[in-house]
Parts: structure tokens; sequence; C-alpha cells
């Protein structure tokens, strides 16, 4: 879907991306994690062209990214910042239908997408359709930046920190959300982040940069199982250590299961139930105080690799 082949990006003699080479899939979970300053964003903004690149190529489909138009670029890749920037005087209606308004869609499918799209990422479109910008809160505002993006039906968007600036729970429940979207509409995503826990949460594959290089690409797994140097295993190593128990692993969220363990259950009998469960339900006293996901395991064990 998208190779990189030799890309470097300068500025003046500074070299910020060095040489990278890669390639993503179609339908793909990228996630490109690194230290501030390592070249996430430089990266992500060479595929839309919002920066040229100085050496090597991109391409998009088997076609240089230079061969496409810039509008059509801009259009058929979404684009979500970490705080997005919505018309204050528009309603959220007029807010996310202005591209697919330029594209020339349509009035009816518009109007159709928008209500999907919204009750897909938690904003029920009875209320929020109308609504100003300004009677939103921040997790808010970023699920409509998703759904922006994602009205033009764009096969690729492009993600830029864009839970950071939201307090843990809201961005736990928007990470939650988002995987469950990415299942039901497989777009390809490829979503920067700074956190190796949001990271292991949301990516099949992971991508880690460091001073414009990469150090490692791979999938969750293999960044726990087989770090490639110090820096991936201090990189890796940044959160705490917790016991491992079924407590202190679970998270408070809202998922039907059939599979339960009680909070003092350890890592291995979680794991086990995991291999043919999604979530696991935490249960004490007959009430479910917590689920587990594979992805909540990961994040246990990537930071005992330390
Ligand atoms: N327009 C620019 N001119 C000079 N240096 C820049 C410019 N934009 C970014 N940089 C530098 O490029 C490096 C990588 O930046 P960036 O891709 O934004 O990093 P990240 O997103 O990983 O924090 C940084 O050292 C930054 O200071
Ligand atoms: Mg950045």
């Amino acid at each position: 879907m998208i190779k990189f082949k030799n890309v470097t990006k300068r500025y003046g003699d500074k070299t910020v991306v060095d040489n990278i080479s890669f390639e993503i899939n179609e339908g793909e979970f990228f996630v490109i994690i690194g230290p501030s300053g390592s070249g996430k964003t430089t990266t992500l903004k060479m595929i839309n062209r919002l920066i040229p690149l100085s050496e090597g190529f991109i391409y998009f489909k088997g076609k240089p990214v230079s061969d496409y138009k810039l509008d059509e670029m801009r259009w058929d890749i979404g684009y979500v910042l970490q705080q997005i920037a919505l018309f204050p005087h528009m309603t959220i209606k007029e807010n996310i239908s202005q591209v697919p308004l330029m594209k020339k869609y349509k009035q009816e499918r518009i109007d159709k997408d928008a209500v999907t799209l919204l009750n897909m990422v938690g904003l029920p479109s009875d209320d929020f359709l109308n609504r100003y910008p300004d009677e939103l809160s921040g997790g808010q505002k970023q699920r409509v930046g998703v759904v922006r993006a994602l009205m033009a039906d764009p096969p690729i968007i492009l993600m830029d920190e864009p839970f950071s600036a939201l307090d843990p729970i809201s961005r736990e429940k928007l990470q939650d959300d988002l995987i469950r979207l990415q299942s039901e509409i497989k777009k390809t995503i490829i979503f920067v982040t700074h956190d190796i826990s949001e990271a292991l949460k949301l990516g099949d594959r992971i991508c880690l940069m460091n001073k414009g290089k990469i150090e490692q690409i791979g999938t969750p797994e293999s960044f726990i199982n087989t770090p490639n140097n110090d820096f991936v295993k201090t990189f890796m190593g940044n959160a705490v250590q917790t016991e491992r128990y079924a407590r202190n692993i679970m998270r408070n969220i809202n998922v039907e299961t059939t599979a339960v363990v009680a909070p003092d259950a350890s890592l291995q009998d979680v794991y086990k139930l995991l291999v043919e469960h999604a979530y696991i339900a935490v249960i004490e006293h007959e009430t479910q105080i917590g689920v587990i996901s594979r992805a909540d395991v990961l994040q246990q064990l990537s930071q005992e690799a330390m």
C-alpha cells in the first residue's frame, strides 16, 4: 500500500530522517513510535506531501507520491492531528461534510455517512450532528476528528498523536473504539505516538524510530521477545513494574465476554484463556470488576521484560 525506499529528509545540513525503507500493508494498523524529535511527524507528513522529501521514494499503491496531484493526496489520505481544528461557527455536521462536498458526493450519501460514523465512534448522531464545537469535550472533539477523516472514505488515515492531549480514561476509551472501528472499516491506519503502551495496544506492527533512523520494525510480540538492541529494550522498559495478577492488568471497560477469572488469577491462567477469548472478565463477589485483553497482557509482559 505504502512503500518507503531509502527516504531521507534534510533541513540544511541537518538530517532528520535518515535513509529509511519499509512497507505498510493494506488494512494494517501501523504504529510509528519514538522519542520527541526522532522524525515521526516528518515521516508521516512526507506520505501526503505536506513535507517534500530530500532523497528516495515513497510509493502509494505502486506510484510515487510525487506523481499524484496535491489535492488528490489531501483528499484521499485522511489526517488526524493531536489538536483537531474544527470551524467554530459550523455545526459538527457541517464540519465533517466539507471534504465530501468538495469531492461532490451526493448530499444523501453525506448525510447517511455522517450518521453512521458518528454513531460508530460513540457520538449519538441525534444529539451531536447539530452541536457546535465548543459544546464538546476534548475527547468528543478528537472523535469528530476521526469521523471527519473517514467521511471522504480514504483508503489511508494518518494519525499524529491524536489522543495525547486527553486524560487517561478518555484516551483508553478512544483507543478501544479505534480498535473496534478499524476492524469494521478495514482502513490502513498509520498512527504516530510516543507512548509504548499505546503502540503495543494498537499496532499490528510497530516501527521504532530514533534520531531519524529505524531501530526496529515488527509485531508487538517481537518487540517484547526479541528487542534488536539496548535502545529498544530501554524504550520498552519505561513503564512501571506491577505484580502478575489479574487485578493488576485489568481495565474498567464494558465488553461482553464469556470467560472469567478471579482477581488473584495468575498471568499464566489469564493468558491460556486469551488464546480462545478476545476478552476475559475479572469477577469478584459475583460482580465484574474489570476486563483483560491480549494487549493488556502484552503490555504487562513488556514492562517485565526489563
Ligand atoms: N522546518 C524545520 N526546519 C528545521 N528542522 C526541523 C523542521 N521541522 C522539524 N525539524 C526537526 O526535525 C526533527 C524531527 O522532527 P519531527 O519529525 O517533528 O519529530 P517527532 O514528530 O518525532 O517529534 C526535529 O529535530 C525537529 O526539530
Ligand atoms: Mg511529532
